[in-house]
């Protein structure tokens, strides 16, 4: 986690790129920020607390510098406070580093500093490195050389850039953490993301594990840590830096709800023919796999719970791992494709499992968001989902988008019925998710039941996973308790917790057997008292047993779900509204998880 940004080459405006760069990177952690510059001396300023405390902190210095780097923090050693915000320096000021990741050998390293009379400022375990440099720079060695032998010491994942007093450059180095450079006429920027400098260039270069760049006003060079030259191409991002704004939504959160029409037109655009019905994803390699295995972390897991039931229902044999889980008992390979659902492309977890499939010979397939990203580029190939930029820390576009992708693959490797019908059911869908924006009544169920103790989800088939999801978008931007259950589960034991004071959401589409069941259950929780919000397409009874009905619009079986997930955002966002808390930036998260 952690987001960072250097910039070279904007004198007089290196501040403000900094910290305008710091505020597009606060989804990536928000608990502490700082920036340091650097011309022959440096000028830090640091402080807990989110981007605007560091504004607010900065109003009172004047900081100068030529170039400069800034962070802002999602913590890992030490709570956060103005100590452990980065940068962090060596003991004579001179060595200022930021860091994305988690350092294995720190404590090691920190010990063998300390006893050579280094003193240490914070909890961190980032605050080795400027130390290491520090020692590298008394033994004489030039600055980049000294950055590069320190770096060279670490053991654990890491993104670091680095400037050093009286030097006109920024070192950076990737191993495990995202690095990006941006490329303009007469600047060069590096960040965790491209939107941290999108309003400057659109022209990027990814670095990938072990390499190590070198940017000043000049231009940029590109190693490895032992100094052979990398040719690293220059590629162009295709959004516009319109799209990380708010557009006047309230949240960033509202704001992608709202965005999932035009995401899941460009999901598809150019991808499907409805007549033939054909899918065309591009090159993919020759996917005709006997098994698929989805890792993935949150909501990404719960579309992969999805997709594993499209691939089930198509004779594929097919599971979800959460990757956290997932190294620790690989399941046999064989000829089972690997397939990462992951929208930042960078969650430590997933990429784990990644690794491991891949140790093992499996076929990799990402299913990410960012283009660039280490999915992307480790994985055999990549099937974008094209959702646009997703700055609120709770996925929800994205999530609607992996499901439209999720369903394309599962056309384009197996025979699955009638795959007209599918491709039509998937043209509808931008259509009926715009209804339910435009009627939505989630504002008067989420004012109704604000102060309830629990929410329960339930649903059955491809309704559970997004139960799942309902009680996970719930509690995490509500902070309230929400649990998402296979409906049937209930009564082996949570249906003890039902209670006048526990609305139980159930998501009930189509008429089919599943659909009856579920029914069934709902009566159960009714006759404990429970309210009931029957989230349906009113092709079965449910609303006979229910206290209020979220509309969803008559839609294919495979898709109906995940249009039912967009009511359950709505509650969960109005909700967290009516509660007053941090919707984008909820407490004690990160968009995207790089540590494991
Ligand atoms: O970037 P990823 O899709 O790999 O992220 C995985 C999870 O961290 C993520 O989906 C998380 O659960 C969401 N913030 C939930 O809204």
């Amino acid at each position: 986690m952690c987001g960072i940004i250097g910039c070279a080459g904007r004198d007089g405006e290196t501040l403000d790129v900094l910290v305008h760069g710091l505020s597009k990177l606060e989804y990536r952690g928000y608990d502490s920020a700082g920036v340091a510059l650097s011309a022959d001396a440096l000028d830090v300023c640091k402080t807990a607390g989110e981007i605007s405390e560091l504004r607010a902190a900065l109003e009172e210095r004047e900081l100068s510098g030529t170039v400069g780097i800034g962070h802002t923090r999602w913590s890992t050693h030490g709570p956060p406070t103005d100590e452990n915000a980065h940068p962090h320096l060596d003991c004579n000021r001179e060595v200022a580093v930021v860091h994305n990741g988690i350092i294995e050998n720190y404590q090691t390293l920190r010990d063998e500093l300390s006893t050579a009379g280094h003193e240490f400022r914070s909890d961190t375990d980032t605050e080795v490195v400027p130390h290491l440099v520090e020692d590298e720079l008394r033994d004489g060695h030039a600055p980049e050389d000294a950055v590069r032998r320190a770096i060279s010491r670490l053991e654990g994942s890491y993104a670091i850039a680095a400037v050093v007093a009286g030097s006109d450059s920024i070192f950076a180095a990737r191993n495990d953490s995202p690095l990006v450079l941006g490329i303009s006429d007469d600047a060069y920027y590096l960040a965790s993301d491209v939107p941290a400098f999108r309003d400057h260039t659109d022209r990027v270069v990814y670095l990938d594990d072990g390499e190590f760049a070198v940017l000043n006003g000049d231009g940029y060079t590109v190693t490895t840590l032992d100094g052979e030259g990398v040719e690293k191409p220059v590629e162009t991002v295709d959004w516009d830096p319109e799209e990380t704004g708010k557009s006047g939504y309230d949240h960033f959160m509202l704001k992608e709800i709202h965005e999932q029409p035009r995401a899941l037109r460009q999901c598809l655009r150019g991808r499907v023919d409805e007549l033939g019905g054909e899918v065309d994803l591009g090159d993919l390699g020759d996917l005709s796999p006997r098994g698929v295995q989805f890792v993935a972390a949150g909501t990404s897991y719960h579309a992969s719970l999805y997709a594993a039931q499209l691939f089930r229902q198509a004779g594929i044999p097919a599971q979800a791992f959460l990757g956290s889980e997932y190294a620790t008992s690989v399941p046999p390979i064989g000829d089972a494709l690997v397939v990462g659902v992951t929208q930042s492309g960078e969650t430590a977890d997933t990429l784990s499992a990644l690794r491991e499939a891949r140790r093992r010979g499996a076929r990799t397939l990402a299913v990410t968001n960012t283009v660039g990203s280490t999915a992307a580029r480790e994985c055999d190939h990549a099937l974008y989902i094209r959702a646009g930029p997703e700055f609120g820390v709770a996925a929800t576009k994205t999530f609607s988008s992996q499901i439209a992708a999720l369903n394309l693959l599962a056309l384009a490797v197996t025979s699955v019925g009638d795959a007209r019908e599918v491709i039509s059911a998937l043209r509808d869908l931008p259509g009926a998710v715009q209804e339910i924006l435009d009627d939505s009544t989630a504002a008067d169920i989420a004012e109704t039941y604000r102060d309830a103790d629990s929410y329960f989800f339930i649903g059955r088939g491809l309704n559970y996973p997004v139960a799942l999801e309902g009680a996970l978008k719930m509690k995490e931007i509500s902070y309230r308790h929400a649990e998402g259950f296979a409906a049937g589960e209930l009564k082996h034991g949570s249906l003890a917790l039902v209670t006048e004071n526990t609305p139980v959401f159930a998501v009930v589409t189509g008429s089919d057997e599943m659909a009856t069941k579920t029914v069934g259950n709902v009566k159960e929780v009714e006759a404990r008292d429970a309210p009931v919000v029957a989230v349906t397409d009113g092709a079965s009874d449910v609303e006979r047993y229910a206290d209020h009905v979220l509309e969803v619009p008559d839609t294919h079986p495979r898709v109906a779900a995940v249009v039912a997930n967009v009511q359950l955002q709505l509650t969960a966002y109005h909700t967290a509204d009516l509660l007053g808390r941090s919707i984008d930036k909820p407490r004690n998260l990160a968009k995207s998880v790089t540590v494991e």
